[in-house]
């Protein structure tokens, strides 16, 4: 299988690294980077191949990836206008959708949409994928591989729920750092200096969630497993239901799809009809 990423800025760089610790030969591997010294980094880290644009030799390929800004993707998509064969065109890039990345290619038909989360960066992300129906089992198979050199993969069935896996998963780390800003905060206010606090906070969040990706109980059980009557973990919980804390995530989340909605509404927009 030979890939080509169109864009090799973080996430490319995340995803090619993942790849070849998974196995991946370089040779498979190109870039189209316009910047000189981001292409002199990619072939010195990685000795894949790189190209200045995307040129008939960088087209020669099974599967383009393209890892450009969404606000960068149209103009990048640009030199592939009537010039695919069957390659799968794989977007990462949040928020854009399919009908726009297809009417931006002429109507190519052989899409897929991804949205990896920033975990990918060290190769412990998640990645939602949906694939349009003119793409192969094989072809998903082969760009389900990429994605979970990252990560975790969840391919979802329906693209309009896409917004819902970027509320989730996509902005996810986000609450989770928030949440883990929160606990370095309570603990300063205990008295614990900021080196103590962080390494409680942190060691916390992912020692649990290490257990509850481990664990075969759920996660409400394993909750209700540190939380003695009338014991200290009780009153923190009762304090959290007090001030509605499972409302709180839900209305957070349900503010991030319907952002989502509207960014793909902006993003897809040819000129003039932004909102
Ligand atoms: N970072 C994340 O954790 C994350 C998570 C989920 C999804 N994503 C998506 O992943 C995509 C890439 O994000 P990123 O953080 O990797 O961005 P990035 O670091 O800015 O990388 C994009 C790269 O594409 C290059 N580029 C610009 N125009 C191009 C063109 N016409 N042809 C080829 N390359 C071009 C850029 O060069 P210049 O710097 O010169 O513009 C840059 O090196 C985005 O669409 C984002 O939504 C990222």
């Amino acid at each position: 299988m030979r890939i080509c990423f169109v864009g090799g800025g973080n996430m490319a760089t995340a995803l090619i690294g993942g790849m070849l610790a998974k196995g991946f030969t370089p040779g498979d591997i190109a870039v189209v980077e316009p910047r000189a010294e981001g292409r002199d980094r990619l072939a010195a880290d990685f000795a894949v191949r790189t190209h200045a644009a995307l040129d008939a030799a960088a087209l020669a390929c099974d599967v383009l990836v393209l890892a450009v800004k969404p606000q960068q993707m149209r103009a990048a998509l640009a030199p592939a206008r009537g010039r695919l064969v069957d390659q799968v065109v794989v977007s990462i890039a949040a928020g854009l959708r399919l009908a726009d990345i297809g009417r931006w290619l002429d109507g190519y038909p052989r899409l897929v949409r991804c949205m990896p989360n920033t975990p990918a960066l060290i190769g412990a992300g998640t990645t939602g994928l949906f694939a349009a129906p003119a793409v192969s089992a094989e072809a998903r198979a082969g760009v389900e591989r990429i994605l979970a050199a990252v990560g975790s993969t969840v391919w979802i069935d329906d693209e309009a729920r896409m917004d819902a896996v970027t509320a989730i998963s996509g902005s996810g780390p986000a609450y989770v750092f928030h949440f883990i800003e929160a606990l370095e905060a309570a603990g300063a206010q205990l008295g614990f200096d900021a080196d103590t606090a962080h390494a409680l906070a942190v060691g916390t969040v992912l020692g649990a969630a290490q257990l509850a990706a481990q664990s075969h109980d759920t996660p409400a059980t394993l909750r209700e497993r540190v939380t003695s009557k009338g014991g200290t973990t009780a009153a923190a919980l009762a304090s959290l239901a007090a001030d509605d804390f499972v409302a709180i995530v839900g209305r957070a989340v349900a503010a991030a799809e319907q952002r989502g909605k509207a960014l793909g509404d902006a993003l897809g927009a040819d000129e003039g009809e932004k909102i």
